[in-house]
């Protein structure tokens, strides 16, 4: 078999007994839509359901994407932390417009949510900084995330002082630490059935709250 036969020859969706998006149930914000939908997926032992992949842009146009996780959903979006000095960091910095899109196969759904995302402040990224373990600080703390590095050996000098002052000071918080919140616009909640067509379900931000419509599968 060749490696398109491979790939041709998979299963979009092996899995039957897929749950149901019953559009007419849904509720009036994503918000509360994405939470069932996340229990959903804890409970049903997902590996990551709060694995995401963030897409950004550059002032230019180019876009970046990259895996990360969900920290918390809350009025005021969907919550993500990083370096505000990374690649994804100074793509916000200079365009803020950002998507999340997260992926439960075992369920056959996927979520996409759109918008803006901007720093939840100082407070709030010192608060995500120091809820971390001592080594998730210390990765933290060394910084120069998706710079170029000379060697392992390197990183793990440069991890192992950061150790040290983490342990040293539980009060330390990266200069650079950023929680984000990504302040949706549009949400939409994709189902694949056990058969039959994709249902998309799309959550629009309008001045009242929020309208939903149908999207073509
Ligand atoms: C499952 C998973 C979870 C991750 N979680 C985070 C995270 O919460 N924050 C983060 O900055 N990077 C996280 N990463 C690493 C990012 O994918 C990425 O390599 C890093 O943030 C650099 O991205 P950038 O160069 O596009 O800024 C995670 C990677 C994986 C595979």
């Amino acid at each position: 078999m060749t490696f398109r036969e491979r790939l041709r020859a998979l299963p979009a969706f092996p899995r039957p007994g897929l749950p149901d998006l019953d559009t007419e149930a849904a509720p009036s914000s994503p918000h509360e839509l994405f939470a069932t939908w996340m229990d959903e997926a804890i409970d049903a032992g997902l590996l990551l359901p709060h694995a995401a992949t963030l897409s950004t842009a550059d002032a230019a146009g180019h876009v970046h994407a990259r895996v990360l996780l969900l920290k918390d959903l809350t009025a005021d979006g969907w919550w993500f932390a990083s370096q505000s000095t990374s690649p994804k960091g100074r793509d916000l910095a200079a365009n803020p417009h950002a998507a999340m899109t997260f992926l439960w196969p075992e369920l056959g759904r996927q979520v996409k949510v759109t918008g803006s995302a901007a720093s939840a402040g100082v407070d709030a990224s010192r608060a995500d900084f120091l809820a971390r373990s001592d080594l998730s600080r210390a990765v933290g703390l060394v910084n120069h995330q998706s710079e170029p590095l000379s060697s392992m050996a390197e990183y793990e000098r440069a991890f192992a002082e950061a150790l040290r002052a983490v342990t040293a000071d539980p009060e330390l918080v990266a200069p650079d630490w950023t929680a984000y919140v990504l302040a949706p616009t549009e949400v939409e909640f994709w189902q694949a059935p056990d058969d039959g067509p994709h249902v998309r379900l799309l959550y629009r931000a309008d001045a009242d709250g929020w309208t939903t419509g149908l999207m073509w599968p």
